[in-house]
């Protein structure tokens, strides 16, 4: 990929010149030049399990951390041409990762992010409907509508420090209640949004303890409050479940779509505990990914003031002052690639992870059954070979002439093969919509010191939160 220092320009905007960007992310976590020892992993992987991807993964197409038992063999496979041929040609000899399966088990259980085969299948088919496109752009309204309701706090707190992470945790949790539920009951998200944290804060603890093939009832830092917050997770579904059913309301809406659901096979309505596992993955995985998405985003653009002016600038143009509506949305190409690039960078699902079920050979290297394949987005999406200048924060990468040139399987925040992300076209809509009203609607200013390292609690997370400071126009 070419990067220049003269500015180019998309549709009457001026883009800001490559050189202008501030130079360079580095990652902030040094990854280790060899796999680290059991002592060290054990230290630091709970800290960050960013900082145990080694830097061969960055480097080249396949790093293999072999053992006798394929249980304990780790292949970290970072190349595209890899990535399509196992992730995508070979998924039906792929399944979630053990620890995957381990971390969620409490909050999810079999649901459509970590059940397989036939399970797998049928939930998908179920879900598919409710995130086709053009049911994802009818949400517009009440995606604005969050985002305002998000902006009246800052207006009426005037120019301020915002911990911008939990304020985009707030907004999207607003989204994904009123579209999916139905749901503006703030008390209920702000339960959910605890309960969430609880769980998530202490996930690495879970996936160390899996990877180590501890015992699940093995307790460690945090088991309780997983499993309170697990606990209480699931009854704030399991009451709204209730509620829809006492309410005797119809609505198509997530739910009442799960409720309505039936086996292809047995024509059986999915049962109380399906219900639950579903609601509690879609309202995880459809607000946490996105708020990380928008607070990473927002945090560059403080960063790098004239894109951010690029943007304000295209929003101004497209909606002439109008509130951000489903026709805009694919007119904001600025604001796209602003998200595209820090997408790259910031992936906010960092990592994906499958186990083989049958043997796999991938490049020069054998994987016997059993083995444990990492495809870790962070490092593909930083990979030295196939980035051009990879910590530096670049959205022209993603203006059209240069998009063609990425394959699916170099950048893919949303995954790639059959599991790709089922909300990926909601979120894309959802992002836009938001950043382009927040941004017209505020100034982010970054304090010139706060560089937080990226951490991966499932999300990737900004360590220290993401103090922003928030000036409202
Ligand atoms: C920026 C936002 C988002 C990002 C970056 C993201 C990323 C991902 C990724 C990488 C996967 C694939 C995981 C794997 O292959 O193991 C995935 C799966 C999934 N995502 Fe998202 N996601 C986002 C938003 C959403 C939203 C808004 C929803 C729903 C409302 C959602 C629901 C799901 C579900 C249910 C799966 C499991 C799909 C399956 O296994 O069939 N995600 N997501």
């Amino acid at each position: 990929m070419e990067t220049n220092d003269t500015s180019s320009s998309t549709d009457g905007i001026d883009l800001p010149p490559t050189a202008s960007a501030p130079p360079l992310y580095p990652p902030s976590i040094k990854p280790p030049d060899e796999p680290l020892p059991i002592l060290t992993f054990l230290r630091e992987f709970p800290k960050n399990p960013l900082r145990s991807v080694p830097q061969a993964a960055y480097e080249k197409d396949i790093f293999v951390l072999r053992s006798r038992i394929p249980a304990v063999t780790y292949a970290w496979i970072t190349g595209p041409d890899l990535i399509e041929e196992i992730l995508i040609r070979r998924s039906g000899d792929l399944e979630k990762s053990r620890v995957e399966k381990r971390v969620f088990a409490k909050s999810v259980g079999d649901s459509v992010l970590t059940a397989d085969g036939q399970k797998w299948r049928w939930q998908r088919r179920v879900l598919a409907p409710l995130f086709r496109h053009q049911e994802t752009t009818g949400y517009v309204p009440a995606m604005t509508t969050a985002a305002e309701k998000q902006i009246a706090m800052w207006q009426a707190g005037g120019p301020s420090v915002r911990n911008i992470e939990e304020d985009m945790s707030e907004a999207t949790l607003a989204v994904i209640m009123a579209t999916m539920l139905a749901e503006n009951d703030l008390s209920v998200g702000k339960r959910i949004m605890n309960a969430t944290e609880a769980y998530l804060s202490k996930s690495s603890w879970e996936a160390a303890y899996a990877i180590l093939r501890m015992p699940n009832w093995f307790p460690h830092p945090g088991t309780w409050r997983m499993y309170s917050s697990s606990r209480t997770l699931r009854a704030i579904m399991g009451e709204l479940i209730a509620a829809r059913r006492a309410s005797g309301a119809t609505n198509d809406d997530l739910l009442g779509r799960l409720l309505a659901a039936r086996d292809p096979e047995t024509d059986e309505p999915m049962d109380d505990e399906g219900l639950i596992d579903n609601l509690t993955t879609l309202l995880l995985a459809g607000h946490e990914t996105t708020a990380k998405a928008l607070t990473w985003t927002l945090y560059l653009l403080a960063r790098a003031p004239l894109w951010q002016d690029a943007v304000r600038e295209e929003v101004r143009q497209v909606t002439n002052g109008a509130a951000v509506a489903a026709e805009h949305v694919e007119k904001l190409s600025v604001t796209t690639c602003v998200l595209k690039e820090s997408m790259r960078l910031y992936p906010p699902a960092p990592v994906i992870a499958r186990v083989n079920k049958t043997f796999i050979r991938a490049g020069d290297e054998n994987l016997a059954a059993g083995s444990n394949i990492v495809f870790p987005v962070f490092a593909i999406h930083r990979h030295r070979k196939f980035w051009n200048d990879p910590d530096r924060f670049d959205p022209d990468r993603f203006l059209p002439e240069n998009e063609k040139s990425i394959a699916r399987t170099q950048y893919m925040p949303f995954g790639a093969g059959p599991r790709i992300c089922i909300g990926q076209s909601f979120a894309q809509v959802e992002a836009v919509a938001l950043l382009a009203t927040f941004v017209r609607a505020a100034h982010f200013t970054w304090d010139g010191h706060h560089e937080p390292e990226p951490i991966s609690r499932i999300t990737l997370r900004p360590a220290g939160g993401m103090p922003l400071n928030v000036d409202p126009l």
